[in-house]
């Protein structure tokens, strides 16, 4: 039977390239994302690269309205979802000498109140299909605080702790739970920032690095893998060395 990927943040950058990816394995895709035209246009380039068919819908992820509208529209279409890729994020940075809630917040809403609300109106659906795929979408900022990321990175360790909740407590309702944590990829998230990104990868080939994690239903999954293994290494260096390594680093815009 033909499957159903859906994707949130489909309309530029990680997203689009994951939504032409499944595209071209002919699965049903449904992109997700606030600007509509831009989503539009990703879901009739699907429709050409082969997939099954496609729909574009209109959905602020951080608006519990919108994403309740967002499943009574998945209603409507009457299709299973296989697959859930909750991909929409923004960045931020700023040094915490100058630490401003309302930076935290606006960060907060999009990447971890808005993962949430689509949790809470798919969640009861997938359960009831009784099988169901999520798919996080972290970074490897996550692993440890970096300078000036404060916001932003906390975000995604928040996700990575929910998809390790998520996963424990929806097994036995027949749902699979993955968070990806990506380096630098290239899209308009990076390309505002300013300073050298190591191992900077384009969106199609991350996209494709991703399906495979998805494919094999990865727990975890943190890319690309030398950046990965420093994410990783920085877990168990003491913080002396660690901060002695960082103290230098200024991160004026956002990973
Ligand atoms: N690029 C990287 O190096 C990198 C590294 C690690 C993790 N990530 C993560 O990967 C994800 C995708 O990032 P990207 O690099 O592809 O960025 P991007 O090109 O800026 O794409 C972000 C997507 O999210 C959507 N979006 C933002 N706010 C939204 C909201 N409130 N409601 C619905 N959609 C929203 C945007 O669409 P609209 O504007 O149309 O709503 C856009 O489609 C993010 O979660 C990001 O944190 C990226």
């Amino acid at each position: 039977m033909t499957k159903t990927i859906l994707i949130t943040g489909a309309s530029t950058g990680i997203g689009k390239a994951l939504a032409y990816q499944y595209a071209g394995l002919g699965y049903h895709c449904i992109c997700v994302s606030r600007r509509i035209e831009a989503c539009q246009s990703v879901a009739s380039n699907c429709k050409e690269l082969g997939a099954a068919s496609s729909h574009a819908i209109k959905c602020d992820v951080s608006l519990a309205d919108d994403t309740m509208a967002l499943k009574k529209e998945l209603d409507r279409l009457n299709l299973v979802i296989d697959i859930v890729v909750l991909n929409a994020g923004i960045s931020g940075s700023g040094s915490s000498h100058q630490l401003s809630t309302l930076s935290y917040r606006k960060i907060y809403e999009t990447n971890v109140f808005g993962v949430l609300n689509c949790l809470e109106s798919l969640i009861p659906k997938l359960i009831t299909q009784g099988f169901g795929h999520i798919v996080l979408i972290g970074s490897l900022s996550s692993y440890r605080g970096l300078p000036q990321t404060g916001a932003y990175g906390s975000s995604k360790a928040a996700l990575h702790y929910i998809a390790e909740t998520l996963r424990l407590d929806l097994k036995p309702y027949g749902l699979d739970v993955s968070i990806i944590h990506p380096g630098f990829i290239k899209t308009p998230l990076t390309d505002k920032n300013t300073f050298k990104m190591p191992f900077l990868m384009s969106a199609e080939k991350a996209a494709a690095i991703i399906q495979k994690a998805i494919h094999r239903k990865k727990a975890i999954y943190a890319f690309p893998f030398i950046m990965a293994c420093a994410a990783k290494l920085q877990v168990i260096l003491p913080s002396f060395i660690r901060d002695l390594l960082l103290r230098n680093v200024k991160n004026t815009k956002e990973l």
